[in-house]
């Protein structure tokens, strides 16, 4: 196995852009070598992502776009969301694929390769389970300057929309200690800007250690100097939280709360457990206490169901709040969500329209906050 060159390439979010890294700390471990050219290399990974379908059909095309390479094909290997979202399923849509390799499997990623490479034959990893924790030390960093750590795997939000659950499983906390050593290995190095990642941080908890406290005891690892954090819900971030964020100067005045919509229909429809009035009052609240925090926020249009009315008060939302940045996508049905039980009734040019007019609003907000 040794010598043999990788290429790997990542979709989608924070979450799999730290996975990645971690693939790749682990196959340098095994004496694998890195190459920036899929043409160059013995073994193709894509890390891919099933959040809306233009994010699969991009690794399909990628998959598709895999030329001969000559007498020798590469092994092909498919981790991450959709190697759980599709199993076996990806052996037949596309047959030269050796590897089919789920999120909570990469810890076996290197077993895989080699019984790939001996068996020629091909090899699926989709269980749900925890990973190893060791492979979040191999010290292997991407930037030198910048580190994700993961805090939690999985989610149990199910939100109505969202494969997540489906792809990453049930929740599980990562033992605090574990993440702290993590944290102090970066810093060690000089990677000492940190991002802590989980879908929903607020619901992290290791025994007493809740996520208020994880946060505070990171904050005081020496040589740290920036620390932030991705992603908060609303339906259970608390003012305590806001508290720390002041008072503690390491801490980045950087709050990402996705708000999904502005009509209290929509949100009940997609299982958020918030009205929009209890998001403004957060809000307020977070504005409040720590100063000049800067706020982002992700929103979806085109939910089933979504009518004009619902999409204005989205609109005036967005008005009213004036996010620093706002990620905003149209509505895709993801198999096995409860939404893809819901007719997708909203039409795409109609979906396209809400998407560029809130595009378009909040690029104004974005700019009068610049001047
Ligand atoms: N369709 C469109 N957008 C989605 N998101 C999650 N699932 C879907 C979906 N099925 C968006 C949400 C989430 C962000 C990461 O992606 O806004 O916060
Ligand atoms: Fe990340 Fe979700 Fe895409 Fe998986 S499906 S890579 S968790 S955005």
């Amino acid at each position: 196995m040794k010598d043999k060159k990788v290429f790997l390439k990542n979709f989608g979010c924070q979450m799999n852009a730290r996975d990645s890294e971690v693939v790749k700390g682990l196959l340098l471990a095994e004496g694998y070598k890195l190459v920036d050219d899929a043409k160059a290399a013995d073994i193709i990974l894509f890390n891919t992502c099933s959040v809306r379908q233009h994010a699969e059909d991009r690794v399909w095309s990628g998959i598709g776009n895999i030329k001969d390479q000559g007498p020798k094909k590469p092994i092909i290997g498919i981790i991450g969301c959709m190697a759980q979202n599709y199993k076996k399923e990806i052996f037949k849509r596309a047959p030269a694929v050796d590897i089919v390799c789920g999120p909570s499997n990469i810890d076996n990623l290197a077993l895989y390769l080699e019984e790939a490479i001996r068996s020629k034959e091909q090899i699926l990893g989709a269980d749900e389970k925890t990973r190893r924790d060791d492979i979040y030390h191999t010290g292997f960093y991407e930037d030198k300057v910048h580190a994700y750590v993961v805090i939690s795997e999985g989610c149990d939000n199910f939100c109505s929309y969202c494969v997540v659950p489906y792809v990453r499983g049930r929740l599980r906390h990562r033992d605090h200690a574990k993440i702290l050593k993590e944290i102090k290995g970066a810093v060690s190095q000089g990677v000492a800007d940190i991002t802590l990642l989980g879908q929903n941080v607020s619901s992290y908890a290791d025994g007493s250690v809740d996520f208020t406290r994880l946060l505070k005891m990171a904050s005081e690892i020496p040589g740290l100097k920036s620390l932030s954090f991705l992603t908060s819900h609303p339906k259970n971030t608390k003012q305590e939280l806001f508290k720390i964020m002041a008072q503690t100067p390491v801490i980045k005045k950087q709050l990402h709360l996705p708000i999904q919509s502005g009509s209290d229909k929509v949100l009940k429809a997609m299982n958020r457990g918030y009205t929009v009035k209890k998001y403004i009052e957060m809000v307020d609240q977070y504005r409040g206490i720590v100063y000049n925090g800067k706020l982002s926020t992700d929103i979806i249009v085109g939910f089933p169901k979504e009518t004009e009315k619902d999409f204005e008060k989205t609109f005036s939302l967005v008005r009213e709040v004036k996010f620093d940045a706002a990620y905003i996508f149209k509505y895709s049905s993801r198999p096995n969500t409860k939404a893809a039980g819901y007719e997708d009734d909203v039409l795409p040019e109609i979906k396209q329209r809400r998407h560029a007019e809130l595009l378009k609003l909040q690029k104004e907000i974005s700019r009068s906050k610049t001047y």
